[in-house]
């Protein structure tokens, strides 16, 4: 898509670079391939660097326009080290999406307390370490950027069962404003925005019950979403001209009831 007199379109992106965490996978997987398309150049980081580079193969044979770079965002010094490969390899990150995340049914009574450290180290704490370090790359090099947070529809409501999974989308929510007000009182030309999607068929709920049948059972109860859906999202909110910052998108299956 070109960019339009108004500044609208992803032209304003190209051969510009994303980092998408969690792209062995689901929405991240969807989203690398998708950034590619667009002509960014991909950064694509997950503990399974050999699924990354898969995905990132079958949108970039060439392999000029893309990077995999195993890494565990609960490990500051793995994040850093993904930050170095794409400065060493692109000269810098202008794009970062914050997808890497999981989640366990895990009822409060009960919980399993390293269920509830890993939800909280992936989806709240990597994502401020990964932030952190992609706004130092985007101030070092003096440009604009954009960072977007893979949240969640539980992080606008809470979900029977949802438990400590509901409460780091809260967090991600509350994270995206505190972000958008520091940046404004930083006079920073750095946007930031939120998709909360409802179900999504990925790896996520088979994960999330521990059963794929389970997981089976709930995508086939209505037309859930797909990992495009999203991605589908983040371009728009990308394709935005400098001066409209999409703050939140709320991204339900039509059919879903809650
Ligand atoms: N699917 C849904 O219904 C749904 C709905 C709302 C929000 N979301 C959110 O969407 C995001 C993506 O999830 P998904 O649905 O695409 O699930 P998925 O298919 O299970 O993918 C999860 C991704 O996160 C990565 N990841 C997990 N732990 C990580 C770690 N410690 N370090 C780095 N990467 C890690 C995984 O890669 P590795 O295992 O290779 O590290 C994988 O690429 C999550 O933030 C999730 O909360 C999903």
């Amino acid at each position: 898509m070109a960019t339009t007199a108004d500044g609208y379109g992803m032209a304003q992106w190209q051969g510009k670079t994303a980092l998408v965490t969690g792209a062995s996978n689901g929405i991240g997987a969807a989203l690398a391939g998708r950034l590619l398309r667009e002509g960014m150049h991909v950064v694509g980081c997950a503990r399974r660097q050999d699924r990354v580079a898969e995905v990132l193969t079958a949108a970039d044979t060439s392999g000029q326009n893309s990077l995999a770079v195993e890494c565990d965002v609960r490990d500051e010094k793995s994040v850093q080290k993904a930050f170095a490969a794409a400065r060493k390899r692109f000269g810098g990150v202008d794009v970062l999406i914050n997808n890497a995340g999981l989640g366990h049914a895990n009822p409060l009574a009960e919980g399993k307390v390293d269920e509830w450290r890993e939800m909280l180290d992936v989806n709240v704490l990597g994502l401020c370490i990964c932030t952190r370090d992609a706004l130092a790359d985007m101030r070092a090099r003096g440009g604009r950027g954009h960072i977007i947070h893979i949240g969640s529809m539980a992080g606008q409501r809470v979900p029977a069962g949802a438990g400590l999974y509901a409460a780091t989308k809260h967090a991600v929510r509350a994270l995206t404003e505190a972000l958008r007000i520091e940046l404004r009182e930083n006079n920073d030309p750095i946007r930031v925005g939120e998709i909360c999607p409802g179900f999504v068929e990925t790896g996520f709920a088979g994960h999330y019950m521990k059963s794929e049948e389970k997981a089976r059972e709930v995508y086939s109860r209505f037309k859930v979403l797909e990992a495009d859906d999203v991605a589908e999202g983040v371009v728009y909110m990308l394709s935005c001209p400098e001066h409209v910052q999409v703050h939140d998108i709320l991204l339900r299956p039509t059919e879903q009831p809650t």
